[in-house]
């Protein structure tokens, strides 16, 4: 990502009131004075900084990318917390161990579908550093999924296949492959929303493949499945990216199922393997039903067939 991109995507989290108004909240009703802190992918500094605010005596940010820590340095300098707020230039993978013992952990490493960036991992980490569990933020997260249908993806996707009156079929079919970012609305779901994954960071690790079935009462076509998901920050903190919910910078994960299943009823089983190779990552799923099955497989964009070879 560009130094301009990582910005923006710095400035986008830090302007998500719905974000920023739970995290002060959980941080202030946690920390105690006094306490170590680990802020576990420190970005921009602001929860280590909002740890320091609330009287903890020394703050770790952990941040792998040495640009944000060059940027955060100075803005915990710019607000009087040099001698409290510490980073720590690395991967949490590649540290060995904290100066200190430690009394929380708190980060925010979620994506749109909470599980994205590999927050389970990177607690996991940190908690075989320091040996047993901290007061932790978040102290659970759950991934939601429901079936969704996505009138624009549909529309873009036949657009896409002819242009100007040429076949780019072979193009637009990949869309199916890919991942979207998208504002889910409530008139786009179509069935129960359903549990994906639940569980405590820190203390349960991720399956490799992940699996909810859904029971559509009426007769109707699926042409995307939606994830987004809730956490708890702390005892009387939540946190949630739903349709339904106020918007923020995340807005929910779209999987796209083209061209769509059709009018399908009863049990419908989604399968999610989630990887975590970028920023983005390249998901594969799989949807099936009573007669039918699809799968979404990033693979699929890798290589396209060469005519010539
Ligand atoms: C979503 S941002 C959150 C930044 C900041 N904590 C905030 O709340 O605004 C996640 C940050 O975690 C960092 N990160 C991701 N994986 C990491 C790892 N394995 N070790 C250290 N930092 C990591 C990224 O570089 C990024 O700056």
């Amino acid at each position: 990502m560009s130094h301009e991109h990582k910005l923006l995507f710095h400035l986008r989290m830090l302007t998500d009131s719905v974000r920023m108004e739970a995290y002060c909240r959980a941080i202030e009703g946690t920390v105690r004075p006094g306490d170590v802190v680990v802020d576990l992918g420190s970005g921009s500094g602001i929860l280590g900084l909002l740890a320091a605010r609330a009287g903890a005596s020394r703050v770790f940010c952990v941040e792998k990318d040495k640009y944000m820590v060059q940027r955060a340095r100075r803005i915990v300098h710019d607000n009087g917390f040099d001698g409290v707020v510490e980073f720590l230039n690395t991967k949490i993978e590649d540290l060995e161990s904290f100066p200190l013992p430690v009394d929380v952990i708190v980060s925010e490493t979620m994506g749109p579908a909470g599980i994205d960036e590999g927050i389970f991992q990177l607690f996991s980490h940190c908690v075989r550093l320091l040996g047993s569990r901290p007061r932790c933020i978040p102290d659970e997260l759950t991934v939601l999924a429901a079936p969704l249908q996505v009138h624009e993806l549909v529309e873009r996707r036949a657009q896409a296949c002819r242009v100007v009156g040429l076949n780019f079929s072979s193009l637009a079919g990949n869309i199916g492959s890919i991942s979207q970012i998208l504002p889910v609305m409530p008139s786009m779901l179509i069935g129960p929303v359903g549990k994906l994954f639940h569980g405590a960071p820190g203390i349960d690790t991720l399956p490799e493949e992940l699996t909810v079935t859904w029971d559509l009462a009426e007769l109707c076509p699926i042409d995307a499945v939606g994830v987004w998901f809730k956490t708890r920050l702390s005892e009387d903190v939540d946190l949630a990216n739903p349709p339904e919910g106020p918007d923020t910078h995340w807005n929910q994960l779209v999987l796209p199922i083209l061209p769509g299943t059709g009018p399908i009823r009863g049990a419908v089983q989604f399968t999610l393997w989630p990887r975590f190779d970028s920023i983005t990552p390249r998901w594969k799923w799989r949807l099936s039903w009573d007669g039918g099955e699809y799968t979404g497989d990033p693979a699929d964009l890798d290589e396209p067939e060469d005519l010539e070879g």
